[in-house]
């Protein structure tokens, strides 16, 4: 359920902000079921946060459109609904992560989607000095989750996405209907997510690092929920910073472990 501005779950606080030990923008992972919105509002927060958007399934989407050996392997895998290998999704964000567009920060979309690729996420950035700041949560029922699915199109050739009731394309859009949009796909895709990907909840809620966002409503609508949870922990995280120069120690990492 959405609390105040539809922000929910524990108060957004310094104690739940983790502050990333080396300096820069914010580092965020959105989560949430298959087209919950996470595309729709990582585009818009990535843009204001001048930090990269890193979404596995677009990454997935282009090695498979290139025809590279990982696109070929994944291509059957999205077809079905299910989850590509671990260790495959984990080696693609560990490279992108390295590049020089994400030293400052980065919002990672679809990316972890199973405990054991959390853990791996805490892992990499940990070898980097760095931490996470928050895992932001966009919440929608089945039903509407359903109906954003499947009536999802993309211009393909400027990758924008619309959707035919709520955001309809201009004539000129080259539209494409995704594969796994098809509603018997989006129903197994919706059954991997509570299987796997709604573990990673308690995951964060025990960092004190997960923050609800009620999904319901116009993107505008859910985008200022969002900014509200940002313009927290932005001054969570300034607050800390300053105080941590003040004191001449290092800005340490929030939460249980600070992941
Ligand atoms: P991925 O591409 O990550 O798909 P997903 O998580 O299922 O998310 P979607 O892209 O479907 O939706 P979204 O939440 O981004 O919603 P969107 O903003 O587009 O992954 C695809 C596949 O790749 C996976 O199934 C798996 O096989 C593989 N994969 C990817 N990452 C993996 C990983 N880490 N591990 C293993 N396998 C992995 O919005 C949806 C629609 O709703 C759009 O039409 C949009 O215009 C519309 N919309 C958005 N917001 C609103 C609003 N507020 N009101 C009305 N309409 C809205």
């Amino acid at each position: 359920m959405s609390g105040v501005n539809g922000v929910s779950g524990s108060q957004v606080s310094g104690s739940q902000v983790s502050g990333s030990q080396k300096s820069g923008g914010l580092r965020l992972v959105l989560l949430g079921a298959p087209a919950s919105g996470k595309g729709t509002q990582g585009e818009k927060l990535a843009r204001a946060l001048g930090v990269p958007k890193v979404s596995t399934g677009d990454m997935l989407r282009a090695a498979r459109d290139a025809g590279t050996e990982l696109g070929k392997l994944a291509d059957g895998i999205m077809a079905a609904g299910k989850l590509v290998p671990d260790d495959l999704v984990i080696r693609l964000v560990d490279e992108r992560l390295s590049q020089a567009d994400a030293a400052h920060g980065f919002i990672l979309d679809g990316f972890p989607r199973t405990l054991p690729q959390a853990r791996a996420l805490d892992e990499l950035l940990q070898r980097r000095g760095e931490g996470l700041n928050a895992a932001i949560c966009i919440d929608l029922p089945r039903e509407l989750l359903m109906e954003r699915a499947t009536l999802r199109r993309t211009d393909v050739r400027t990758g924008q996405i619309y959707h035919l009731k709520y955001n309809p394309p201009p004539d000129s859009a080259q539209l494409v209907h995704r594969d796994d949009d098809k509603e018997e796909t989006v129903r197994k895709r919706l059954d991997a997510y509570d299987n796997m990907t709604a573990p990673l909840l308690p995951y964060y809620q025990a960092k004190n690092m997960l923050c609800h966002v009620d999904g319901v409503g116009s993107p505008s609508e859910v985008n200022a929920r969002i900014d509200r949870v940002i313009g927290q922990l932005s001054s969570a995280v300034t607050t800390t910073s300053a105080a941590a120069a003040h004191s001449g120690a290092a800005v340490t990492k929030g939460g249980a472990d600070g992941g």
